[in-house]
Formats: structure tokens, C-alpha cells, sequence
């Protein structure tokens, strides 16, 4: 069976005593002052932050506090932070560094920094030294003390800026805490922490810990009743969904094929899939699926099979094309999306063309990119680095590539008539409104609010690398 709730019980109990106590001391302000504390919550990096950015604003707005959209009207300001890039660090550093001025004009404000970047000693340090309006933060592993640290801070008057227990980065999987939401209609849910891929460019293991896998009864209870809301999009969170369950009688096929049973109007997808363990039964269960989208996100990262070992992802090109072919084989429409990353360390100029041809071979729908971005404690960090500038150039000749190939796979839809998941108004006109396909293509079309968090069906009239447009015909 997959792991049981294994997070120690005294800290759940630790966490409704330390909530009760925060919200009777901002109940206490609210009926003095007529208003509550506010909490803004700050998110940057991947899709598992946003989630748990919702689990923070789910456990702040239980605390007692409401949640506000400016940091300007905040009493405790949470930054979730990505470690992924160089860029997303040095982003989140800034808008903190910004948070200053809002901290002089109110000593009382509570600011805590969370997410991977906190996990990396040198940055805890440069918080320390540099921030020293940072009031606390708070590890991936650990978002269930939010309440314990937050009171320890609010009533000791001293700051908190530590590492996460071992405990909680290896073994702990917490449940219970309340959930907010963003969108009434799409949904994440983690279904796993943490990576053992060690991956040799990659900081995601050492910021989220070992990998640990919620009880299937625990998931399945959560999409049931995101269903039974009538939520459309369910997307399973993980960073290697593949492991789901290693070791136990339910493995991540089982437990897709599961929650496909789950009656209803809905979409179930998931992400993020490692080519070395994305199986056929996997596939199968995707092909017979009612409700699973077909769509596979599959980062191929490179197409040399040299930078793939020295990445350490354990899969050759043979390997990825092998389960490309049997994919399309059992769902000829499935939309297939990946992940590069261009300037790895060594990578020489014939083993970037091999990168193109494989992008030429494969054909993915849509393609995310990246310019390798070297991480402290990474091996991939110590290895010599490529120049800039080739980074750069290989970065634009692998996009021109790519969306070329993206507007000719767009091309025979034009005429189709597609299933699309309302989002509301597109940025810029009003009229036009845009949603998402199945296979998660953005789709603009002439909308009205009575369509927003809902399915219309668009017959697609116009086609390019990154959007369609079409007419919704009832
Ligand atoms: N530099 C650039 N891109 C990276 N990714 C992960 N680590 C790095 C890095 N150090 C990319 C990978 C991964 C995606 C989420 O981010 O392509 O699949
Ligand atoms: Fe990083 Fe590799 Fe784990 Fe993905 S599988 S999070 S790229 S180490």
C-alpha cells in the first residue's frame, strides 16, 4: 500500500493548537478594529508551488487572517520561492529587497520566505544578513509548522531562519491542512514530494527532499470531491509522477486508472512525467481512460545520448523515441510537450544538432526551454561551463526550430471542432476570450461570462506556433 500518513502526530496536534492561538489573537484585532489582518501570499516558479501557496493562504486564512492582493495592505507578507534558474532566485530577492519600504512603514509586518529557495544554506545566510526584515522561513518539507513558527515569531519577537528537520525531508507527508483555492474549476493535486533523480543539474532534490508518496485513499478522496464541486481540470503534482507509489501494490498507472473511474464532466492530467519510468501500462491506462487528458509531458532535456548520462537522466534517445512511437501508436492524437535545456556543460555544437534533429523527429506540440542556469551544490555546476553567448545562440536556433515545427502540428486543426476549457477574458479585449484544450493548446475565441469554468465546443478556423482561434458553435 502506498505510505501511510507518516508525519508524526504531534505535529498535527501542534498545528491546530499554534492555528487556535494565532486566530484568537486576530479575532481579538478584528472585533477592536472592525477588520481583519491581512496575509499576502507571493508566488514565483512551478505548478507544486502554486499548490502550495494554496495550502499557505488555505492555513493563514484559518489563522484569521484574510487574504489580500497587495503586499502594501499585508500584516504578514509570504514569499514562495523557485531555486530552479539562477533568474528565479535573483527575482524573488528583488521584490523581498522592495519589501523593505513596506516593512519601515509598518515595524509590525510579519515577512517569511518559503519554497526551495530556502532550503540552500548560502541563500538562509545571505536572508540572514541582508534581509534582516525577514522574519522567518520555511521549508517545502515543513509548510504544516507554518502555524508554530508564525506564533514562535509573533510572540519570542525573533526571527527564524532554518533548515527543515531531517524528518520532515525525507519522510514527512503531511495532511489536513485546508486548501484556497485559486480557480473554482481547475485544480492541482499533489500526489508526491520530493526526487531521488539527482539529476545533475538540478537543485530540486536537495530544496524538496526525498521522494514520498501520498495514501491512494487520501487522493482519491480529494479528487472525488474536487469532482463532486465541479471542478473540470484535476491535475496530479508531482516531480517525477512516474514514482508514485514505488515499492507498494498501487503504482502510478493503478492510481490513474482509479481516479479515472471517478464519475462525471471532468479532465484528470498530470505532470511531471520522467521518461526513464513513464511505462506502457501508463499508456494504457491513458488510451482506455474516459477522463484522462491525452496529453504527456515528457522533458527529453536533450537529444545526445553522451549529455544525457552526464545529466544522469538513465535513458538514451532510443529509449524516449521507443515510448514517443508507442504513445502515438495507442493515442495518435495525443499532445506531447517536453522540456530542453540548451548550454549544458561540454555540450558541443554536434550534440546540440543532435538536440534539433530529435526535436525534428519527435515534433512536440509545444516546447519549454531552457538556457542551463548553473546551481551551487549541483554537480553539473562544477563541470566547464559554456559561454554565454553560444548559450544564447543555441537558445534562439532551438526556438526557431521548435516553432516552426509548432505552427505546421497546429495547422490541421484548423476546420476541427475542439473542447475547451473557458478561463474568461483574454488580456487586452474583453470579447475575446481564450481557454485551454485537452491537450492544454490556448484557444481564443468571441466568449460571454456564462462560459467562464465550463467546456465550450470551438470550431478552430485560424492557426499559429503558440495559439488558435476559432468560433464556439453550441
Ligand atoms: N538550468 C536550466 N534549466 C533547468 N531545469 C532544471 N534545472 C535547470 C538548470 N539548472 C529545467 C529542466 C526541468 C525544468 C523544470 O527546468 O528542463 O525539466
Ligand atoms: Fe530535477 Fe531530474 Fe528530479 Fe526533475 S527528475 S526534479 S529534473 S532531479
Amino acid at each position: 500500500m502506498a505510505t501511510k500518513n507518516i508525519l508524526p502526530p504531534i505535529s498535527l496536534v501542534q498545528r491546530k493548537e499554534y492555528t487556535a492561538r494565532i486566530r484568537e489573537w486576530n479575532d481579538a484585532y478584528a472585533a477592536e478594529t472592525g477588520a481583519r489582518r491581512g496575509c499576502f501570499v507571493l508566488t514565483f516558479g512551478c505548478q507544486q508551488n502554486e499548490a502550495d501557496s494554496e495550502k499557505i493562504a488555505g492555513m493563514a486564512e484559518e489563522m484569521g487572517y484574510e487574504i489580500v492582493a497587495s503586499p502594501e495592505e499585508a500584516h504578514l507578507i509570504m514569499v514562495n520561492t523557485c531555486a530552479i534558474r539562477e533568474h528565479a532566485e535573483k527575482k524573488a530577492l528583488s521584490i523581498i529587497g522592495q519589501y523593505k519600504h513596506i516593512r519601515a512603514k509598518n515595524p509590525e509586518l510579519i515577512i517569511g520566505v518559503c519554497g526551495c529557495m530556502t532550503a540552500q544554506e548560502h541563500r538562509r545566510d545571505e536572508l540572514k544578513m541582508k534581509y534582516p526584515y525577514v522574519t522567518f522561513t520555511l521549508g517545502t518539507a515543513s509548510l504544516h509548522h507554518f502555524p508554530k513558527v508564525l506564533w514562535d515569531t509573533l510572540s519570542l519577537k525573533r526571527r527564524f531562519i532554518t533548515s527543515e528537520s531531517e524528518e520532515d525531508f525525507t519522510k514527512t507527508v503531511a495532511e489536513g491542512a485546508p486548501i484556497r483555492r485559486v480557480s473554482g474549476y481547475r485544480a492541482w493535486v499533489s500526489i508526491m514530494y520530493g526526487c531521488n533523480n539527482f539529476c545533475s543539474y538540478c537543485i530540486v532534490p536537495y530544496c524538496r527532499g526525498r521522494e514520498r508518496s501520498r495514501a491512494k485513499e487520501d487522493i482519491i478522496r480529494e479528487v472525488r470531491e474536487l469532482v463532486e464541486a465541479g471542478y473540470k481540470e484535476i491535475t496530479l503534482l508531482g516531480q517525477n509522477v512516474n514514482s508514485y507509489g514505488k515499492g507498494t501494490d498501487c503504482d502510478f498507472a493503478d492510481l490513474v486508472a482509479e481516479l479515472d473511474a471517478i464519475e462525471g464532466d471532468w479532465w484528470l492530467s498530470f505532470m511531471t512525467s520522467h521518461p526513464k519510468d513513464a511505462s506502457r501500462k501508463l499508456i494504457d491506462v491513458m488510451a482506455a481512460g474516459k477522463h484522462i487528458a491525452r496529453r504527456f509531458h515528457l522533458p527529453m532535456q536533450s537529444g545526445s545520448d553522451r549529455v544525457l548520462k552526464v545529466m544522469n537522466r538513465h535513458y538514451n534517445m532510443e529509449k524516449y523515441l521507443d515510448t514517443v512511437t508507442y504513445m502515438r501508436e495507442k493515442m495518435p492524437d495525443v499532445v506531447i510537450t517536453s522540456d530542453i535545456i540548451v548550454g549544458f556543460p561540454g555540450e558541443t555544437e554536434e550534440e546540440f544538432e543532435d538536440t534539433l534533429r530529435a526535436l525534428e523527429a519527435v515534433r512536440f506540440d509545444m516546447l519549454y526551454s531552457f538556457i542551463y542556469s548553473p546551481r551551487k551544490g549541483t554537480p553539473a555546476a562544477e563541470m566547464e561551463q559554456i559561454p554565454d553567448v553560444v548559450k544564447g545562440s543555441r537558445f534562439d536556433r532551438l526556438l526557431a526550430t521548435q516553432n516552426a515545427i509548432a505552427a505546421e502540428k497546429n495547422k490541421p486543426l484548423e476546420g476541427k471542432l475542439l473542447r475547451v476549457l473557458c478561463d474568461g477574458e483574454s488580456k487586452g479585449n474583453p470579447r475575446v476570450y481564450s481557454g485551454r484544450t485537452e491537450g492544454g493548446k490556448i484557444v481564443f475565441f468571441e466568449g460571454a461570462p456564462d462560459m467562464v469554468g465550463g467546456f465550450v465546443n470551438v470550431r478552430i478556423e485560424r492557426t499559429e506556433a503558440f495559439a488558435l482561434w476559432g468560433k464556439v458553435e453550441k
